[in-house]
């Protein structure tokens, strides 16, 4: 072959790759709503960026006839490109090719681009769209996800790793996603179970559809192993780039600091009123959120799950930030077991890759019962407070009204290296709420009494209990908040706190690993 031929060669080869499973199949992707592997990662990338990696790998099985079927590329796209400039490694599966199953060298492919993204200190990002373990390599199909598995628990806490569902994701192929920082999921068109329908009916009895069994909302909202639901795959990828808008390539980094045109000293007046006179009323916390961050812009991370706990990124002053704040329009904004579970990741998560946490205070308490008893609310609960604990990065906490008994602890106190704790004149840092607190300390008196007595005797106690506990200047006296401040003030004090901690140098001594109560 002469030069040019070999050239063209080449051409032809790289078309025919491009084309995966064929047209055929490409259009019947497209006809379930779904890009293929390819147009995901166009679409994601910035534009002709991406370079890609082993083009031309085929896998080498013989088993049940597939040797006469090859694919150049063997059903998953691997290489790297930026995002915002910023260089990213990523792999996307393609369901066209076998189903987008999982071979020996299709494993190797994705093992290739995530060792180079650990070498590199860059982001890994995996588009699942596979229907498992290639059946005809039997364990070697097993041993290429244990790679992976191997390489995303190393990968933990050095780059951001982030998963994307847009398609089937079953079986043991549901753990790489779930040992990675952020799972994102298609509506309709992704699932994610260990076991499906059938399995489920044989086993256990029980008749399940698919969606309802792992489909997107499900696992946004009740389970929690999805962080968002996306409408379609273009918002998913968009929720892609958003994410590492906050992040930093790795944990020797910093996120990145952007220009901010929304002021510093921007002052809130409508803080001061925002906290209901009545103690019992709800309000919602994100509008908090938005009024005091930049340009009013807060990512939330797990919208649908554990409600009563808001967490998500933002910017002071162009600085990324973790944000954890009660909701008290939700469940009294009590900590759970969910709320603790979700908290406590997000801590780590932020604590993991160098993003100060902002912590905005309003918890009545852990939920009481048998279910979150039974459920290890202990445990949970001791999540969050070790996350917080460990965590040493920038701490900001902002107390706005409740901040009673172990949740005070809990939500970022002083005591748990909470660099700078401020209050609103609102807050009331208590042991418990005074309703509680009377009952416990006064039942012996009221037992004595008639209703009466008894109605205007606690109506006494109560007030005398709040003049006393239900404000934050006992623990100011104490110097357990730093100052209490004016609400409308909020932003400027938190980004004034974050600029004075942002050389902070902290450290936990060492040791092979902690054990989180898990
Ligand atoms: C080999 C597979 C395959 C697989 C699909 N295909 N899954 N080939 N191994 N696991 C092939 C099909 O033969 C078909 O080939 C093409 O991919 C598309 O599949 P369809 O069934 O036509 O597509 P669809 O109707 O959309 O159904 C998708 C599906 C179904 C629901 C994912 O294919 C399915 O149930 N697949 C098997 C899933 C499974 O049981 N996987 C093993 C799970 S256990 P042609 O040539 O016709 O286009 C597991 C263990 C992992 O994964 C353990 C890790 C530790």
């Amino acid at each position: 072959m002469k030069n040019q031929e070999k050239v063209n060669n080449l051409i032809d080869r790289r078309k025919e790759a491009q084309l995966g499973g064929g047209e055929k199949r490409i259009e019947s992707q497209h006809k379930k709503g779904k890009y293929t592997a390819r147009e995901r990662i166009d679409m994601l990338l910035d534009e002709g960026s991406f370079e890609e990696f082993d083009m031309f790998v085929e896998h080498r099985s013989t088993n049940f006839g597939i040797d006469k079927t090859h694919y150049a590329g063997d059903g998953v796209i691997t290489g790297h490109g930026t995002i915002d400039g910023r260089i990213v490694f990523i792999y996307s599966q393609d369901f066209t090719v076998f189903g987008g199953s999982l071979s020996e060298t299709f494993a190797q492919k994705i093992c290739k681009v995530m060792d180079m993204a650990m070498k590199v200190g860059a982001p890994i990002i995996g588009i699942n769209d596979s229907g498992g373990a290639r059946i005809q390599e039997g364990v070697n199909s097993l041993a290429g996800y244990a790679e992976i598995f191997q390489r995303n628990i190393m990968a933990s806490g050095v780059v951001p790793q982030i998963s994307a569902i847009f398609g089937p994701c079953a079986g043991g192929a549901v753990y790489s996603p779930a040992l990675t920082d952020v799972v994102i999921m298609s509506d309709k068109t992704s699932y994610m179970f260990v076991t499906g329908p059938k399995v489920v009916k044989t086993v256990t009895g029980e008749i399940i559809e698919t969606e309802e069994l792992g489909g997107a909302n499900v696992h946004a909202s009740k389970s929690g192993v999805a962080h968002f639901r996306a409408d379609d795959e273009d918002e998913g990828l968009m929720l892609i780039r958003k994410t590492l808008e906050f992040l930093p390539q790795n944990n020797l980094e910093d996120p990145i600091q952007t220009v901010c045109t929304d002021p510093i000293d921007r002052i809130d007046d409508v803080l001061n009123d925002v906290i209901p006179e009545n103690k019992a009323e709800a309000y919602d916390i994100k509008n908090i959120i938005y009024t005091i961050v930049d340009k009013q812009e807060f990512f939330e991370f797990q919208r649908h799950y554990a409600k009563n706990i808001v967490t998500g990124f933002a910017k002071f002053h162009g600085m990324p930030v973790g944000i954890v704040a009660n909701q008290p329009n939700y469940l009294a904004g009590v900590l759970d077991i969910d709320a603790s579970r979700k908290a406590a990741r997000f801590v780590r998560f932020c604590d993991a890759f160098n993003v100060p946490i902002v912590t905005l205070v309003d918890v009545p308490g852990f939920l009481p019962g048998s279910k979150q008893e039974h459920g290890g609310i202990i445990t949970h609960g001791a999540k969050l407070m070790f996350a917080y604990g460990e965590a040493t990065v920038p701490k900001v906490t902002i107390t706005l009204r409740k901040s009673y008994g172990g949740a005070h602890d809990v939500m970022s106190s002083k005591q748990l290296r909470g660099d700078i704790n401020y209050a609103w004149p609102t807050a009331e840092i208590a042991v418990m709420g005074s309703k509680g607190a009377v009952e416990v300390l006064e039942a012996r008196s009221i037992s004595k009494m008639t209703a009466e007595e008894a109605q205007a005797y606690i109506a006494e106690k109560e007030k005398e209990y709040n003049d006393k506990f239900a404000n934050p200047y006992e623990a100011a006296k104490y110097g357990y908040i730093d100052d209490v401040i004016e609400p409308r003030n909020t932003r400027f004090r938190i980004i004034r706190a974050l600029k004075t901690l942002a050389g902070k140098k902290d450290t936990n001594p060492p040791k092979k690993h902690s054990n989180i109560p898990l």
